[in-house]
């Protein structure tokens, strides 16, 4: 490990290994790699980079600035951003050659009035909620969304490349609701090709679903968590999937004492020495990403051996009871990784806080330091 007192290290060799692995598991289907929320923590440039570099044709953000973002670092290829506001800067979005979510007519609107104004044509997704109940048009609306559609299409304005929607339980396979929400997109596509619509693309699987239902592929996956190598399914481990986790957090002891028993703990003596001890100090808080759920539960690998967190993890630092265990300052504690050497990982976090790897690994802080390991020069 370099000297850094914490840090982030992220194998973009991984993330293009597992993007390989979902490519061929999506067959004839071609793979949009989600690199949303920063690819998940793991760094928006270089991750779509390895992510490309691994089989994705595509790559799918959230937001216009993500897409934005991609662009100006001379990330070519197709582009879907979704979650557009009101006020986006359609035309630079257009200009930029990203395809743009349509889930109301609104939208449609707006994005056919900038291509008139920059006299393009601009590439939409229109997207149909099948039964999340989140983004997309209701089942009721989506008749005369994609009739607005085809008249921009036929003036011109707007190309509909992408019909889509997106699972609300692919994580529990055999669910009633994926049926049914399979049931629902297939109606949706019918609708749409009825109204003389031919997207090239048609995409509803995630990770879980691009996993475990084939028959959900259509002409695009569009895996997201599984790209970094966590499992989206709560029984496999991303091992048994093929997948190796691409994050691994780590830091130095930054402080080692003995103190003797009874002696309390970080705030609120949440955690009292019940011997004579070493407590060493790790320089990450909940502003760096450590849930400060973990207080008390946290797990870590320090000096070789599983430790847990002792009392209340603090903004900036969590403390460690590591007994009679040689300890000195400098000392590696890894917090989660591949699990590999036998640290923790996002999932193990994940369960003791009570949450989703996904919440782990988006939520690493700016101060702690990304370093990139593997990947093209
Ligand atoms: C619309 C959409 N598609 C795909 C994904 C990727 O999902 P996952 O990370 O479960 O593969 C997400 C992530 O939440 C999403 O919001």
């Amino acid at each position: 490990m370099s000297a850094s007192a914490r840090e982030l290290i992220i194998d973009l060799d991984a993330i293009s290994a597992n993007t390989a692995v979902l490519a061929e598991c999506s067959a004839s289907a071609a793979l949009m790699a989600v690199v949303k929320a920063d690819a998940y923590g793991h760094g928006l440039v270089p991750a779509a980079r390895a992510a490309k570099a691994g089989g994705a044709a595509w790559l799918g953000v959230a937001l216009l600035d993500e897409a934005l973002a991609l662009r100006a670092a001379g990330v070519d290829g197709p582009v879907l951003a979704w979650l557009l506001g009101v006020d986006e800067p359609w035309v630079d979005a257009l200009e930029a050659d990203i395809d743009l979510s349509v889930s109301a007519l609104w939208t449609l609107d707006a994005i056919a009035a900038a291509a008139r104004a920059a006299g393009r044509t601009a590439r939409v997704h229109l997207k149909v909620d099948s039964g999340l109940g989140r983004s997309g048009a209701p089942q009721g609306d989506w008749p005369e969304l994609v009739g607005a559609a085809r008249r921009a299409e036929l003036e011109g304005t707007l190309r509909v490349v992408g019909v889509w929607s997106h699972f609300a339980y692919a994580d529990a396979p055999g669910h009633p609701t994926i049926d049914r929400q399979l049931a629902a997109f297939s109606e949706a596509i019918e609708i749409a090709e009825g109204a003389g619509l031919k997207p090239d693309v048609r995409h509803l699987a995630n990770s879980a679903a691009t996993l475990t239902r084939p028959d959900t592929h259509f002409d695009l996956t569009r895996p997201g968590l599984a790209v970094y190598g966590l499992s989206p399914l709560p029984q496999a481990s991303p091992e048994s999937l093929g997948l190796v986790p691409a994050m691994a957090l780590q830091a130095r002891l930054s402080l080692v004492k003995r103190v003797p028993a009874g002696h309390g703990v970080s705030y609120m003596h949440r955690y009292v020495t019940d011997r004579e001890t070493t407590l060493g100090l790790v320089p990450l808080g909940y502003a760096d990403g450590v849930p400060r759920e973990a207080t008390n539960v946290g797990p870590v690998l320090a000096g070789g051996r599983r430790q847990t967190i002792a009392g209340v993890v603090c903004m900036d630092q969590f403390v460690l009871d590591l007994g009679d265990d040689p300890a000195s300052e400098g000392d590696v504690v890894a917090v989660f990784g591949s699990g590999a050497s036998g640290e923790p990982t996002a999932q193990d976090w994940a369960d003791a806080v009570g949450t989703i790897s996904y919440e782990i690994v988006t939520r690493m802080g700016p101060r702690v330091r990304r370093r990139y390991v593997g990947g093209q020069p």
